[in-house]
Parts: C-alpha cells; sequence; structure tokens
C-alpha cells in the first residue's frame, strides 16, 4: 500500500444542527478532506436523520466534496433528489440490495464517486466481484444507525484483508473506515491499511472544540504511518 496522507471525513451526525454550517467551517479550515452525511430511515438502521434539504443547504456553505452515506432501504430511489441537491458520492450498502451493481451503475451514469459498505458481520470476500467497479471500499467499524458507539476490534482483521485485495484487484480504490473513530482507534485502522477516516463524536463532540480535536485525530492517525 502507498502509505500517503490519511484523509479525514467528519460525520455531522454529531454536530450540532442549531450550528450546522459553522461546525461545518470549522471542519474545514481544521483540514477535512470531504464531509460524511448519514442518512437514515428508520427501515434499513434502526434510527432517522437527515436527508437532501440538509445537503442542499450544505452545498451553499462548504466547496467540500460531501459524501452521502445512505443507510436506506431503497437507496436508488434518493440518488436523483441528492444529486440535485449537490452530493458528490454515494455509499451504499451491500447488505439488503438484491441488485447492488445496478446501483453501483446508476451512480456512476449521474457522475458522481461510488463506494460500496460493507458491515461488521459481513466478509470481505463479498466485496470481489464488486471491488472492479468502486472508486471505495467502506468497512463499518460499528453497527451502522448511531454515533457515539464503541469501536468493534474484530473488524480489524478484516481492514487488513480488504486492503491486500485492493492492492491486488484495484490499486487507487480508497479504504474508508466508520464509526468508533478517535485517537486511540486510529492508529489501529491505519496500520491495517484504511485511508479515510470518517469521525462524527471525536470532531463533533469534544469540548476543545473542532479544529483542536482534528488535529488531535491526525496527529493519532499519522503514528500509525511512521
Ligand atoms: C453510524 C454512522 C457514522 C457515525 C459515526 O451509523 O455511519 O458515520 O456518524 O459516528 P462516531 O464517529 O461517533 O462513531
Ligand atoms: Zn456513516
Amino acid at each position: 500500500m502507498d502509505k500517503g496522507i490519511v484523509k479525514l471525513a467528519p460525520s455531522i451526525l454529531s454536530a450540532d444542527f442549531a450550528h450546522l454550517g459553522k461546525q461545518v467551517g470549522e471542519a474545514e479550515q481544521g483540514g477535512a478532506d470531504r464531509i460524511h452525511v448519514d442518512v437514515m430511515d428508520g427501515h434499513f438502521v434502526p434510527n432517522i436523520s437527515m436527508g437532501a434539504p440538509i445537503v442542499e443547504s450544505l452545498r451553499r456553505v462548504t466547496r467540500l466534496p460531501l459524501e452521502i452515506h445512505l443507510m436506506i432501504s431503497d437507496p436508488d430511489l434518493f440518488l436523483d433528489a441528492f444529486t440535485e441537491a449537490g452530493s458528490d458520492a454515494f455509499l451504499v450498502h451491500w447488505e439488503g440490495n438484491h441488485h447492488l451493481h445496478r446501483t453501483v451503475q446508476r451512480v456512476r451514469a449521474l457522475g458522481k464517486r461510488v463506494s460500496v459498505v460493507i458491515n461488521p458481520a459481513t466478509p470481505a470476500a463479498v466485496l470481489e466481484e464488486i471491488l472492479h467497479d468502486v472508486d471505495q471500499v467502506v468497512v463499518m467499524t460499528v453497527n451502522p444507525g448511531f454515533g457515539h458507539q464503541p469501536f468493534i476490534h474484530t473488524t480489524v482483521p478484516k481492514i487488513r484483508r480488504v486492503r491486500q485485495m485492493i492492492d491486488k484487484i484495484r490499486p487507487g480504490c480508497d479504504l474508508e473506515v466508520d464509526g468508533g473513530i478517535d485517537p486511540t482507534t486510529a492508529p489501529l485502522v491505519v496500520d491495517a491499511g484504511a485511508n479515510v477516516l470518517v469521525a462524527g463524536s471525536a470532531i463533533f463532540s469534544e469540548g476543545e472544540g473542532v479544529i483542536a480535536a482534528m488535529k488531535r485525530l491526525r496527529a493519532a492517525a499519522n503514528q500509525a504511518m511512521t
């Protein structure tokens, strides 16, 4: 693996929604590479969150790429609305999608970046055929649905396996991890081969503020690179 720079993708799920524009501005100042938007429908996961209007508002206040993590039962139904709102990338789950290849091709046809996401209990092997068609793989390091959950350590060997697959089959594909990433767990996932870290509570729920929290997270992630 090219141990280049680790990218940070702050998840606004843990942001203060009364001050969302300000917090995203701080994340941008803190060197965020993209903003991670968690979309939940209360069906695919046991929680609801936000929809396309939030993306439309964010589009007006940041130039950062907006990646949309679709934790919804029928992602195909919402791709157009999120695209019109100004999304740059879609993260779609392997679980529950009988026509994943079609969904991936639809995202491509919209001219957007596409990622396939796998849950903690889903083996890396399911990626083998779809890997050729994606820009990024996302390994969930918690069960999707909520912020502030503890990191699931058994996902670390899987991250390593996915890194090996990427290096062999599709070098250049990003490997993102999502859930429970903080200064303690960041070195573990970077060492295993992740190069994009999603973090919600470790960035937006720290008393020290967004910029300081990002600096601390980046420093911890970089430890694993040396
Ligand atoms: C969980 C979401 C995550 C969440 C991460 O379902 O996909 O993106 O915001 O939050 P933390 O970083 O607090 O685990
Ligand atoms: Zn997410």
